[in-house]
């Protein structure tokens, strides 16, 4: 199988007629000159991002720390993810929150049955030792005396390994609130709430919340996978999609208006992700939008990066959808035009402004300084742009200083994207969203991508892009392409400013679409090869480009080898980046103008394996992992011997 890899890169490379015979020559030296006193274009901070959808249980079940699905009973069928037992009926009469209107009633006449409920988790419910988990729920009496119920902790084999209880008492809604510290690691534990008293109760918003989040924001991120966010450091962050944001139809479209304001009345929605795929359906997989607007700018300021939020551009999803009657007409448009408005006022706007009071109320008077505004994801044809038009007049007209993201649509070039460029040029975006998940051949061949892009045009935002491989698994192979496509974003800095791989999580037990970027349980998470990648170009992107050039010309797939450079002004130090996606070792020379002679100290850092299937797991999460080692060399030369399919940093001190 290794072997047929090989083969299939060998192969592409062959076909592509860019594997020189000189490759196989005689220990040949690749020359490279690097030209330090030529300062080229600027590295933009935001350069290197992340990009986040609720797909593959991303937000539900994943980043969003909360562990009860369909805490609110809101679910097409409300007993979703509970199992009740005794007598249990769903209500909507006098509810406790008027968008989440339905709750559970709980009766219990035999004090040795009980009645109650039990909740499976997002494919169970992750706890561990020690930690402390805050239950709490909303509920009131609807007989006269108080009424006792017991909260469990179970394991798969239903013994209960931590128990509390609390009164309830009264006959209007309360919050009630415990602290559950289970003395045991469970991967799959479920939530179990048993009457002890007769009598009858309603409950709603059931929730049980890890008390250690990321940064220890209430109603926050889980913290090992918002943590792997940051240690990406990311420049910028795109959210909430992706297709959720276009909706399966206009109703089931992503509105921020619905995700902000207390938790427990953003009404839910149901995730497009759920039946997107016929032999992957997720009846259990909805939005209940606890991870919200609000949350992500906030956490785009936890991660210090540009929140890049995505708004519908008064179009349905366009795959699902072939007529108009999904769609909203022309005359139609305002409340979506006012949502982009509103939100810019939500996220920049003073305190004292209608939305960012709003914004003050949560807990942020300080604006985000929010820069970047996408309208629209994968759309295409004329319905597009001149939808687009009406958003861009209106946002330029309030709030000029906003960059505007259009898209070129759903593919990679074609005639949707040969129309689409030109249309945005001619609305004048700031920013055109390109998304390419394309084979290893295309993304080698595409290092050149950029070279001979439009320097006058928007720039370009790699909106979403991932290397496919036929099996659509990560591996070092699509990690290795992706870092030789990305030289070519670097030394088009120019024109490229902002890139974001995608898709960005997957739960193990509860995914829809692979490869992504980082896997997790309800426990664990594993980096990918790709990870790291997005990684290495995040921490060494740089602030200038460098040229660099081997016999005058850019690397690009000369000798299966792809190379760029950079200066970093604050470390002056120079930084080239070099992918051997071929299975020799390869020496090079780098010529670093303007390196003094001398001994001049740096470091290497390498990501490599001889196995272009390697791919790191929950078992061996490690199989493919950078490795850093300190270097020393006499200037102005750079010598050293590229391993076979390796991605190689080099720093050194100028
Ligand atoms: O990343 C997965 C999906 O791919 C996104 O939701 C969509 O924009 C694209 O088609």
């Amino acid at each position: 199988m290794k072997r047929n890899m090989k083969k299939i890169i060998t192969l592409s490379l062959l076909s592509m007629g860019i594997f020189h015979a000189s490759a196989q020559a005689l220990d040949p030296v690749y020359e490279m000159t690097v030209n330090t006193s030529q300062v080229g274009s600027p590295i933009q901070s935001t350069m290197y991002g992340i990009f986040f959808e609720d797909i593959n249980f991303g937000a539900d079940g994943g980043l969003y720390a909360e562990l009860i699905k369909n805490r609110s009973f809101e679910f097409d069928n409300p007993f979703g993810g509970w199992t009740p037992f005794g007598d249990v009926t769903i209500q909507t009469k006098n509810p406790c929150f008027d968008k989440n209107p339905h709750y559970a009633r709980l009766t219990n006449r035999k004090l040795i049955t009980g009645t109650g409920l039990d909740n499976e988790g997002f494919r169970g419910i992750g706890v561990k030792e020690g930690e402390k988990y805050n239950f709490s729920l909303y509920a009131r009496t609807v007989t006269n005396a108080p009424i006792t119920i017991r909260v469990d902790l179970v394991n798969e084999t239903n013994d209960i390994f931590e128990t509390k209880k609390l009164e309830v008492n009264g006959k209007t809604w309360k919050k009630y609130q415990i602290v559950l510290t289970p003395q045991k690691t469970v991967d799959k534990a479920r939530l179990r709430i048993t009457m002890e008293t007769e009598g009858a109760m309603d409950v709603e918003h059931i929730s049980l919340f890890p008390e250690k989040t990321f940064n220890n924001r209430p109603n926050g991120m889980r913290a090992d996978l918002a943590q792997a966010l940051k240690d990406l450091k990311p420049g910028v962050f795109r959210f909430p999609g992706g297709c959720i944001v276009e909706g399966t139809t206009i109703e089931t479209r992503y509105q921020w208006k619905n995700t902000i304001g207390p938790v427990e009345n953003r009404p839910i929605n149901i995730n497009r992700w759920n039946y997107t795929f016929p032999h992957k359906k997720f009846s259990d997989y909805y939005q209940s939008y606890g991870l919200g607007f609000f949350e992500y700018f906030q956490l785009s300021e936890d991660l210090g990066a540009e929140p890049l939020p995505v708004l519908n551009c008064g179009l349905s999803c366009q795959f699902e959808n072939d007529d108009m009657c999904q769609h909203i007409p022309l005359d139609k448009l305002q409340p979506y035009i006012d949502d982009a408005l509103d939100l810019i006022e939500f996220a920049n706007g003073p305190a004292t402004s209608k939305w960012g009071k709003i914004r003050a109320e949560m807990g942020h008077p300080a604006p985000f300084n929010m820069k970047f505004l996408a309208i629209g994801n994968e759309q295409w044809g004329p319905i597009y742009p001149e939808r687009l038009e009406l958003f861009v007049k209106a946002i330029r007209a309030k709030y000029p200083e906003i960059q505007i993201i259009g898209s070129s649509g759903p593919g990679s070039e074609g005639e949707d994207f040969d129309y689409l460029w030109p249309e945005m040029k001619r609305l004048d975006v700031d920013l055109v969203d390109e998304h390419f998940y394309r084979s290893p051949e295309w993304f080698l061949r595409g290092a050149k991508r950029y070279d001979s892009y439009d320097r006058n045009g928007p720039k370009v935002f790699a909106g979403e892009y991932a290397c496919h491989a036929p099996n659509r698994e990560n591996s070092f192979l699509t990690a290795l392409c992706e870092a030789a496509f990305m030289t070519g974003f670097e030394r088009n800095a120019d024109v490229v400013h902002l890139c974001t791989y995608a898709p960005l999580f997957a739960h193990v037990d509860a995914w829809q679409w692979r490869p992504d970027l980082i896997w997790f349980d309800n426990h664990t998470l594993v980096k990918t090869a790709n990870y790291y990648v997005q990684q290495l170009y995040g921490h060494h992107a740089g602030t200038n480009v460098l040229p660099l050039s081997m016999q005058n010309e850019p690397v690009t797939g000369q000798n299966d080898l792809y190379a760029t450079a950079a200066l970093d002004k604050n470390t002056n130090e120079v930084i080239i980046k070099v992918a051997n996606t071929g299975i020799q070792n390869k020496k090079i020379r780098l010529n670093i103008n303007g390196l003094s002679a001398g001994k001049h100290t740096g470091k290497q850092i390498q990501l490599h394996s001889t196995d272009l299937e390697a791919k790191n797991t929950f078992s061996n999460p490690d199989t493919v992992v950078p490795v850093e080692t300190s270097i020393e060399t006499e200037g102005p030369e750079l010598n050293a011997t590229l391993n076979p399919l390796s991605f190689t940093i080099y720093r050194i001190q100028l």
